[in-house]
């Protein structure tokens, strides 16, 4: 944030404002540029959001440009290092334990009218799995007593997989105002057993330290923890808005209990909007390398978007450089296992510029025929964001649809090729 400061970048509101509602709305028309509100009315902490917001500084936050941003996070994937661990830690300059713990002391927003209470949603949420270890995931928490949250845990997740795995409670660390890396790298969704926190390590030294009240290591440089657990306690948790835009129903969730609350001296409280852009590329951008690792063990893969359009989680286009005929299925096949929730899959080839919508509607328009090029998949599990998903069972469904447009085998590849005009100087032609 300093260098987002000296660079201009940072946006510093000093006059009072409500975190009912004023703080997410003044950050919406703010177009989420990393902001401090100084001053929100009732708390003695500032508030923070936006360093997550767009491409850029998110390549900036773990030291690359935009353009390699994809190859340091598959590099990060694919090598997590351990994090060192320090006994003193500035995120536990503050202990507040026992009778003294108090949420209401945080400014958890209220971000829109019909939202089911104050939330936490820049929230990383670190427990341990005795067979898989240590996970560090984002969970939105909903104030709901003195000390107590739900948190929406989503069902195949980690954190859910271990709650419904064993009996008891969990011990949970909830770290707001992360880094950039310990940021990208919780929204990373690797296989189980893969410790997001090395990953974070990878892209950026992340000190760990141990919690006071529990068994667990957190981000020594965090504003805020709160350590505590969860229960087998279930409680209201919703509505909220979610990453397409569209309201969240309300739950049955589990009861996260704080036991303890550390934090900076000098904390400022992280706020993240929910399916707003930030939202939206924490959680799609991550998912990038994860289909390109796929689609490389089947073919050569070249680039990965997870679009905007497609609430940035619903939707991918893989850029490849076709090696078989059979490529452009195999790809189809990979980037779904590469994203589990990805409902619509398009496959284009190299010369096709991904960035580029009007391009990519081009290659479906000119190399694809659904006799030959569309895999339908009925029945999958599917997305629970997807309004239009069969929610009826325990586990969302959903039709899954590949679209290969890549050029087809055996055709001359000139026509399929765009022609270009050369470029003249019109100052030749205009005098
Ligand atoms: C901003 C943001 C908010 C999220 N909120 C939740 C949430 O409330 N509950 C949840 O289960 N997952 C949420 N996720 C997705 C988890 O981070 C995702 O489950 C995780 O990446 C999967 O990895 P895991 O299986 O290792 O936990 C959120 C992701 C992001 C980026």
């Amino acid at each position: 944030m300093n260098t987002l400061e000296e660079e201009n970048e940072l946006v510093r509101i000093s006059r009072e404002v409500s975190h009912q509602y004023e703080v997410a709305n003044v950050m919406n028309t703010l177009r989420e540029k990393p902001t401090i509100f100084e001053h929100v009315s009732g708390f003695d902490f500032p508030v923070f959001g936006g360093i997550t917001s767009n491409r850029d500084i998110i390549a900036r936050g773990v030291g690359t440009e935009k353009e390699s941003l994809l190859k340091i996070l598959v590099n990060a994937l694919r090598n997590p290092t351990d994090c060192p661990l320090v006994s003193q830690a500035p995120c536990q300059d503050v202990v507040i334990q026992g009778d003294e713990v108090n949420l209401d002391i945080l400014p958890m927003l209220l971000h829109l009218p019909g939202d089911g209470g104050r939330y936490g949603t820049a929230t990383v949420a670190i427990m341990k799995d005795p067979d898989t270890g240590r996970n560090a995931c984002y969970h939105r928490i909903m104030q709901v007593g003195k000390n107590k949250c739900t948190a929406r845990l989503i069902p195949k997740r980690q954190t859910r997989t271990t709650y419904d795995k064993i009996e008891g409670e969990i011990e949970m660390a909830i770290c707001v105002g992360n880094s950039v890396p310990v940021m990208v790298a919780a929204s990373l969704g690797p296989p189980s057993g893969v410790d997001e926190l090395k990953i974070a390590n990878t892209l950026d030294e992340t000190p760990l330290v141990k919690c006071v009240t529990k068994d667990l290591e957190v981000p020594s440089e965090s504003e805020f923890v709160l350590e505590g657990r969860i229960t087998r306690d279930l409680d209201r948790e919703g509505p909220f808005v979610d990453l397409t835009e569209t309201r969240d129903f309300e739950r049955q969730e589990p009861v996260f209990v704080v036991d303890c609350i550390t934090h900076r001296k000098d904390a400022m409280w992280q706020i993240l909007l929910p399916g707003r852009m930030e939202h939206k590329i924490l959680m799609g951008m991550p998912k990038e390398p994860t289909i390109y690792d796929q689609v490389s063990q089947v073919t050569h893969c070249k680039n990965v978007l997870v679009t905007m359009g497609g609430g940035s989680w619903l939707h991918g286009i893989v850029q490849i450089e076709k090696q078989t005929p059979e490529d452009g299925k195999k790809a189809i096949d990979a980037a779904f296992k590469g994203h589990g929730s990805m409902k619509h899959v398009l496959i284009v080839d190299e010369d096709v510029n991904i960035y580029d919508p009007i391009e990519v509607e081009w290659a479906i328009a000119t190399r694809f025929q659904g006799h030959r090029d569309l895999v339908v998949k009925p029945d999958q599990p599917g997305s629970s964001l997807d309004p239009s998903g069969d929610h009826s069972g325990k586990k969302t469904r959903t039709t899954k649809v590949g679209i290969d447009a890549t050029i087809p085998p055996d055709v001359a590849p000139e026509n399929y090729s765009k022609v270009e005009y050369k470029e003249v100087d019109l100052h030749d032609y205009l005098r």
